[in-house]
């Protein structure tokens, strides 16, 4: 059971899997064991208001592609990107929190799904394992990132020619947003613009399907 404790110090520290975490945002990484913060991830209000179905149809995703889903969690996207893209695609299903893992293996063997391939990421990369990934979706998760900018320079280095980003995320231009109480939790669309820009990645599409959130693809034009 990973506990998380305070030292001599005002920073929080956190057992993640094997690893001593410091950071301000530790409390939404993983400090909370996986099958503890799947409750929430699942809970039935939380998936209706995603609208998974809608969303993976509108990222278009063809057969063969390659996904990363960077921050999984329990799963919800991975397995209909899965199907989306077929028996000659691949999803990998990247965590930071070893405890997700597993349940995102028995929920595609429920489904029987066999083309999501778990990856265990670090903090600051996702260390994915192939270099040819064609989308990458952050659902819910860049706000999470403490070190977002750097966290998307170490992200393209595994991305195909062509290839791109997907963000759906808070808009904390908006009133009121979820995490509005916690400013080192904020992120808004231009931000996330420019560190796409940075890294060769324009936009190609806003879709208009939340009214808090933002819904971004960037593609890489480099
Ligand atoms: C709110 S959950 C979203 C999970 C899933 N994408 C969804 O929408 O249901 C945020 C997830 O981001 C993960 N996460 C946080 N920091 C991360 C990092 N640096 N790399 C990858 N995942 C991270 C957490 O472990 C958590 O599962």
């Amino acid at each position: 059971m990973r506990r998380s404790m305070r030292v001599q110090s005002l920073t929080p520290l956190v057992m993640v899997g094997c690893c001593l975490i410091t950071s301000p945002l530790s409390a939404q990484l993983g400090g909370r064991p996986a099958n503890e913060w799947a409750i929430t991830l699942e809970s039935g209000q939380r998936l209706e208001r995603l609208q998974i179905e809608e969303v993976v149809a509108a990222l278009g995703l063809r057969p063969g592609e390659v996904v990363a889903d960077i921050g999984a969690g329990t799963g919800v996207f991975s397995i209909p990107m899965a199907l989306t893209v077929g028996p000659t695609g691949l999803v990998l299903a990247q965590e930071v929190d070893a405890g997700f893992l597993p349940i995102i293996e028995e929920r595609a063997g429920a489904e029987g799904v066999t083309n999501v391939e778990t990856v265990l990421g670090a903090f600051e990369d996702p260390r994915l394992p192939r270099r040819d990934v064609d989308v990458a979706l952050f659902h819910d998760v860049l706000h999470h990132i403490q070190e977002r900018e750097s966290y998307i320079h170490a992200l393209v280095e595994y991305m195909a020619p062509g290839s791109r980003i997907i963000v759906v995320d808070y808009d904390s231009n908006v009133p009121g947003v979820s995490h509005s109480d916690e400013p080192e939790m904020l992120i808004t669309p231009q931000q996330v613009e420019a560190w796409m820009a940075d890294v060769g990645f324009e936009v190609s599409k806003v879709h208009q399907m939340f009214e808090d959130k933002f819904f971004v693809e960037y593609t890489r034009v480099d």
